[in-house]
Formats: C-alpha cells, structure tokens, sequence
C-alpha cells in the first residue's frame, strides 16, 4: 500500500527511486539514520502531517524549500507510507512506524518551521 501512496503523493518532488533533485527536493534515502536518531520517528510523521519549511541540509547540500502538508492522510496511510520508503529507499531496519505514533502525533498540531526545529542533528 505505501508504494502507491508514494506516487500518488511524492514521487512528483523526490522523484521515482527517492533520490530527490539536486538543489530542489531533498533524497529520502538517507532517512535510516533520521529514523534511528532520538526523536526521529516523531519528526518523519510530522513533516508528512504538518509539511516543512526552512533551511536543511541533507548529505551536506543545503535545501531552502517548503514542503506540503499532507493531513488528508490516514494514520494508517501515514505509517504505510513512511514504512515504504524506509525499507525501500533507505534500506532500514527499524521498527515499523504505527497508525497509533500517528495518531498520538495528529493531536498536536504543529507550523512547518516548528517541524524542522525538532529535526534530530542528522547530516
Ligand atoms: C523534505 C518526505 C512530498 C518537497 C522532506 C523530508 C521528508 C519528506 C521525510 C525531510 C528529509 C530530512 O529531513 O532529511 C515526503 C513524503 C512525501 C513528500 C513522505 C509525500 C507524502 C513532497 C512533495 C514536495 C516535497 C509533493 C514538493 C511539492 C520537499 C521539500 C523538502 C522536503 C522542498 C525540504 C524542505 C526544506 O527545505 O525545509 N520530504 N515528502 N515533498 N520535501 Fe517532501
């Protein structure tokens, strides 16, 4: 189910493989070590909740772009999804994201800029 989710909803951005765009749309590929970091979890499902905005550099290249929110999403959308790229593009081990993280997520709204501040410090 995730990887439909994903062309439907980011593949026009991040590109097909989760590669992303060179100055544009960051890689997904990186995002084991998101993930793994403290607070990695909860940072992945807000930016698909609540979108991004600010600067962020990604395997040392900088993005300065704004990122959608994608609230219409269900919880169980948001968990398929993030699930797929993790194993997919990021070939991670990590337990998988659950309907009910989303959840508890969805309950506290939150502005793109606030998201990026929670980014755990993940080059
Ligand atoms: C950043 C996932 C759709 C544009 C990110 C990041 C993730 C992500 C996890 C942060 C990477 C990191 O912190 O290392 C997704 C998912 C999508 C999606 C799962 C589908 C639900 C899109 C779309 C666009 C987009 C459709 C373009 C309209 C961006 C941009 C950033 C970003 C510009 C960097 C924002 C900044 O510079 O602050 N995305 N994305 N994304 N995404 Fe997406």
């Amino acid at each position: 189910p995730g990887a439909k989710l994903y062309s439907a909803n980011c593949q026009s951005c991040h590109q097909a493989t989760g590669q992303g765009l060179p100055g544009a749309f960051p890689p997904l590929t990186h995002l084991d070590k998101v993930v793994q970091a403290k607070g990695g979890r909860e940072y992945l499902i807000r930016v698909v909740l609540y979108g991004l905005q600010g600067s962020l550099t990604v395997e040392g290249k900088t993005y300065n772009g704004v990122m959608p929110p994608f609230r219409q999403l269900k919880d169980q959308e948001v968990a398929d999804l993030l699930n797929h790229i993790l194993t997919t593009f990021a070939k991670s081990k990590a337990k998988p994201i659950s309907a009910e993280e989303v959840k508890a997520l969805r309950a506290k709204a939150m502005s793109p800029q606030d998201v990026l501040k929670s980014r755990p410090p993940v080059k």
